[in-house]
Formats: structure tokens, sequence, C-alpha cells
């Protein structure tokens, strides 16, 4: 069965999608990442994606203004121009639009570094202390119009130690994430395929 075909959206340094490239090496694996785009000409996941030859493409989104749909306009020229058939948000840090989110629903997947429902939006490791739980960790979802909500594929789960900072916590989720979003992205490319 052929590879289905995955665009990654990445805003900042891409450890995610290291991480998604790395898995994708498998001559099993069910996705094959085509396409990296970022709104951030800057972002490092770019860098990231050009050594391994991936297609790197930035649509800097402040030429557009408040102008979401036309930025994203030219997002889904991108995909259409790669075939993409499913889209893995990591770290994209521009909320999309009912339209867009509608356009690709059960065909794209974010990662979220809370385990949701609880802390949707910033600042999740903050909290996470703050609210004194015991247990933090990351999901992986489908993504719908309402930021951080869409059914959950997948959740990763790590100890809050005695003395966590935000900063100690993010590191111990990050690496359940880097664990996590290839078993994700495979379940999804699955579901995508039909198989
Ligand atoms: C991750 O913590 C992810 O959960 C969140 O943004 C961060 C991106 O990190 N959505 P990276 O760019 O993948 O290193």
């Amino acid at each position: 069965m052929s590879r289905v075909r995955v665009a990654v959206l990445v805003s900042g340094r891409g450890s995610n999608l290291a991480s998604l490239i790395q898995a994708a090496k498998a001559p099993d694996y069910p996705a094959e990442i085509v396409l990296v785009l970022s709104n951030n000409p800057d972002a490092g996941g770019l860098d990231l994606a050009r050594a391994a030859g991936i297609a790197a493409v930035a649509i800097d989104h402040r030429p557009f203004k408040k102008d979401r749909p036309a930025h994203e306009a030219e997002i889904q020229a991108a995909l259409d121009a790669s075939g993409v058939e499913l889209i893995a948000l990591a770290g994209y840090m521009r909320v999309l639009t009912g339209g867009f989110t509608a356009a690709w629903e059960g065909r794209m997947i974010n990662i979220h570094p809370s385990l949701l429902p609880l802390f949707p939006g910033l600042h999740t490791h903050a909290r996470a202390i703050e609210a004194g739980h015991e247990r933090a960790g990351c999901t992986v979802h489908w993504v719908v119009e309402g930021v951080d909500e869409g059914p959950v594929i997948g959740q990763a789960e790590v100890p809050v130690l005695l003395g966590d900072t935000p900063e100690l916590l993010a590191g111990r989720v990050l690496e359940a994430e880097h664990r996590l979003y290839p078993e994700c992205l495979a379940k999804a490319a699955m579901i995508v395929r039909g198989a």
C-alpha cells in the first residue's frame, strides 16, 4: 500500500518534526513527509527539513496582516501542489480558520503539551504545576475548529516531580512527545488510508 503523503506545519525549532522524520525512515512506516511548511521564514524546522532532503516552504503570515483566509489559500495551494493527504501540526502557532479546519477535518492532527482536555492553550506546564497535579503529559488529536479540541488519538503521561519548574517539566513532556507523535501519525495515516 502506498504511504500517506504528509505535510508537517511548524513555526519554530521543529524537534517534533525531527522525531517524525526519523520515524518515517522505517520502510514499513505508513506515512511519508513530502512537505514542511512554516509561517515563520526563520523556523529551525525548515532547516531540519532541508537537511533531510524534504521540500521546505515558508509562507510568511505577516504580509497578509489580518487576512487569515488569504494566507491559508497560499498554504492550501502549496499542499495541493505536493499532493498532501494528511497534515501534522507540530508547534504551528497560527490559529486556523473554521474554513481551513473544515476542509481538512479527519485529515489534520496536532500535538499539544498537556493531557487534554486539561490545559488547552499556552503555558500548559506552569498551569499543571500551579494546579498541583501529579501527572502531566501530551496529547495528539484530530484538529477541529475549536483550538486544542477534537477527538484524541493518543496521550502519554509523565510524572510532575517535587521542585519541578515549567522548563524541567517541559523537557520531560517533550521527550514523551517525541515518542507519542510518530505512533499517532502512523495511526492517523492508517485511518486516512482506510486500513
Ligand atoms: C511542542 O511542545 C508541541 O507540543 C507544541 O509546541 C511545541 C513545539 O516544539 N504544540 P517543537 O518545535 O516540535 O520542538
